[in-house]
């Protein structure tokens, strides 16, 4: 590509330095650095090329795409792009889509909303995400439930797993504050002899094993302490949110150290309600999808 370096103009004609690198067959710059001296080589024609295309492509993109902001507007291009619009535009379509599907979930008519598979299909994995967003910061991912807050997902309930209990749950919410909420308390225990507290624990750590003695003193203190909320023998009472204390579901935790600390401080979750952030159908489709989240896992069958 290069040709004979003397022949090029870049040589100093003011200085007439001239001097040829015998070496290269360059000019040399004149500067000297104890002996060594730096050659005049010509700019690189590859990067030169590089660069004048590069300047070619911003200016085709300041034509065609918006790019110079003036004030309050900015150059937009001859292409009329506009990045802003187009993402409203596809979210007024997914919307829309979306419109029409949620729609059927203000009627909470839930068989004939599970019946259709195609609109199952479509709207719970939407429900999923709405899960997501709302519910699993205090649930956990796919309602696995943590300490403190049930697990959604294993077909034992406080308040009833069917569409429309959950549905009313998710308006009210427990110990919400709201005036139609679900009112649910485990009463502290702390009046109560300490050593009658800790035969009650083990009594009630044993239950779900079915290793509880039912003669024992610890069952009497458990018919006349906590029966009329928890059912004979455990078994839980779906009308006042006292859980099942047979089964292996547990909110707070069944071991004995446990249960102790709800036995003296007592417990009341709060379950916030949602009536004010959520639409109602957006309500009835989280109804049902918690409802199948059992069915999903395999922890209960239809
Ligand atoms: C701030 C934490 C929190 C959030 C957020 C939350 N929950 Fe809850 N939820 C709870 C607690 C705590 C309870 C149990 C209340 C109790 O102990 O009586 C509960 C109970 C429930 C129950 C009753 C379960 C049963 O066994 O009857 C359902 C259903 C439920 N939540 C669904 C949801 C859904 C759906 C969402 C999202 C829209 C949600 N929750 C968001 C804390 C929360
Ligand atoms: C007034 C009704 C009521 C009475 C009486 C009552 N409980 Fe409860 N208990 C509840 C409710 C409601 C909850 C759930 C609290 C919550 O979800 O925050 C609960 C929760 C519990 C839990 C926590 C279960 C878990 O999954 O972590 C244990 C253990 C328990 N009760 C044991 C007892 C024992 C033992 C007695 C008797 C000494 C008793 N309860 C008396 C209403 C009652």
């Amino acid at each position: 590509m290069t040709t004979d370096p003397r022949a090029l103009p870049g040589a100093d004609p003011h200085t007439g330095n001239r001097e040829v690198d015998p070496v290269t067959g360059y000019d040399t710059t004149g500067h000297d650095w104890n002996g060594i001296k730096e050659l005049n080589t010509p700019f690189p024609r590859i990067a030169l090329v590089a660069l004048v295309l590069s300047f070619l492509i911003a200016l085709t993109g300041w034509i065609l795409l918006p790019a110079w902001p003036y004030g309050r507007d900015y150059t937009r291009g001859l292409l009329g792009l506009d990045q802003g619009e187009m993402a409203q535009e596809g979210a007024r379509a997914m919307a829309g889509i979306r419109q029409d599907w949620l729609g059927r979930f203000a009627d909470p008519d839930f068989a004939a909303l599970a019946a259709d598979t195609a609109l199952m299909g479509l709207s719970m994995p939407a429900a999923g995400r709405l899960f997501g967003d709302n519910c699993a910061v205090c649930h956990g991912r796919a309602g696995g439930g943590v300490p403190g807050f049930p697990v959604l997902n294993d077909g034992y309930w406080l308040w009833g797993g069917d569409p429309e209990t959950i549905a009313e749950t998710l308006h009210y919410g427990i110990n919400s504050g709201h005036p139609d909420a679900r009112f649910a308390q485990m009463p502290a225990f702390d009046w109560m002899d300490r050593a009658d507290r800790a035969a009650l624990a083990g009594y009630v750590a044993a239950l779900p094993s079915g290793r509880a003695d039912p003669a024992s003193a610890a069952a009497t203190l458990f018919q006349d302490n906590c029966a009329a909320c928890h059912g004979e023998g455990g078994t839980g009472g779906l009308l006042n949110g006292a859980p099942a204390l047979t089964d292996d579901a547990v909110i707070y935790g069944q071991d004995v150290g446990t249960v102790m600390k709800t036995l003296r401080g007592g417990r009341q979750g709060v379950m916030p309600f949602w009536s004010d952030r959520l639409s109602a159908a957006e309500i009835n489709l989280l109804a049902l999808y918690v409802s199948r989240l059992s069915v999903e896992t395999g922890r209960r069958t239809e």
